[in-house]
């Protein structure tokens, strides 16, 4: 069906299409009066790509969609955020983005549904693993220019940190929805606008002369870098998909504590001072209370309340623990041959 944009003039955004789907999402949300039917071209798309995780078009689609969700660019007219067209191209990206993570992801061994024995699973889930680590690599080798593309990788979703697992507050209830709010009010910063970790994060990126501009660095991150977010903004925006997004942050919160503690490290072997340091070294031991509370409290109690949610509670922390990991295995194979993980090469 033909899209008819009634806005008279069209805004740039600041990223770049990456293909026909994503040209034509873009051109709409941006006020377009073309006429493209982006829901078949997404269809088209998604019937022929080899990977959807890694597809540099859909993915640059998908993260726009939500995007103007989120209200994290500023030229995406409000009143298209519900636009029927926008919304069904959105459900033909998810569905295939949704499909090729269970693909890939294998799927773990189900606990039974008691708190106990889902955060204990989640904990073995989550346990580092032997192989090359893109923490310990910035804590000991990393480059400056290495450190500061680290941080154009993580800006992507640290500058809007904790908001993709807030879309669950209100999709839950009882214990689980009290231990996720807890867990958000110190992502938020307790009531300090400072203390926000995205404040924090942005305060970093500014300190290693970074423009903390949301969307600033997107032409420079991968498709990968881009599926990493959309995973978790679809799992937490999609209802049906609330275990997922509730094992996603149990994983998070599991896998944040030490490498945190090695990226400060990394950080101050540099030379950068605490405006850039702060950010991890806070979440050494925050993360290592919020761990606790997202494995038992959260996602424990969510499997006992519903025990239907508990296999999507497993396989969203393994998602999670998937794609972070292809992530991170991009950014050190660039590095080991001595190249730039970003799509636009090395920052100076
Ligand atoms: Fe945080
Ligand atoms: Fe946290």
């Amino acid at each position: 069906m033909a899209v008819t944009v009634a806005a008279p003039s069209a805004v740039r955004l600041p990223f770049t299409e990456r293909g026909p789907v994503s040209d034509a999402v873009m051109r709409h949300l941006s006020g377009s009066t073309e006429h493209v039917d982006h829901t078949e071209l997404a269809q088209r798309a998604v019937a022929r790509t080899p990977d959807a995780c890694r597809d540099e078009d859909l993915a640059l689609a998908l993260f726009t969609l939500y995007a103007s969700s989120y209200g994290s660019i500023d030229p995406l007219a409000p009143d298209l955020e519900w636009d029927p067209h926008l919304i069904a191209t959105r459900q033909v990206l998810e569905h295939s983005l949704e499909e090729a993570l269970r693909a890939a992801v294998p799927a773990p061994a189900l606990p039974t549904a008691e708190k106990g024995a889902v955060a204990r699973a989640l904990f073995s889930l989550t346990k580092p693993s032997p192989g090359p680590s893109l923490s310990r690599h910035v804590a000991t080798r990393a480059t400056a220019i290495q450190a500061k593309e680290l941080l154009v990788q993580r800006s992507v979703y640290t500058l809007r940190e904790a908001d993709p697992h807030s879309w669950a507050i209100p999709r839950l209830h009882g214990r689980a929805k009290a231990a996720l709010v807890e867990i958000q009010a110190d992502e938020y910063g307790g009531g300090r606008v400072e203390h926000m970790h995205s404040a924090m994060f942005a305060t970093a990126m500014r300190g290693m002369g970074l423009d903390d501009a949301y969307g600033a660095y997107v032409d420079a991150v991968p498709a990968l870098t881009l599926t990493s977010h959309n995973m978790m903004s679809m799992f937490g925006i999609n209802r049906r998909l609330i275990g997922a997004i509730v094992g996603h942050l149990a994983a998070f919160e599991m896998t944040s504590s030490i490498p945190s503690r090695m990226y400060a490290d990394g950080l101050r072997r540099l030379g950068f001072g605490t405006d850039v340091t702060d950010y991890f070294d806070v979440h050494v031991e925050a993360d290592a209370v919020h761990e606790q509370i997202a494995g038992r409290d959260l996602a424990g109690a969510l499997a006992e309340d519903s025990p239907e949610a508990l296999s999507d509670i497993m396989f969203g922390a393994a998602a999670c623990m998937a794609v972070d990991a292809w992530v991170d295995e991009h950014i050190l194979d660039a590095w080991s041959r001595g190249e730039s993980s970003l799509r636009t090469g090395a920052l100076l």
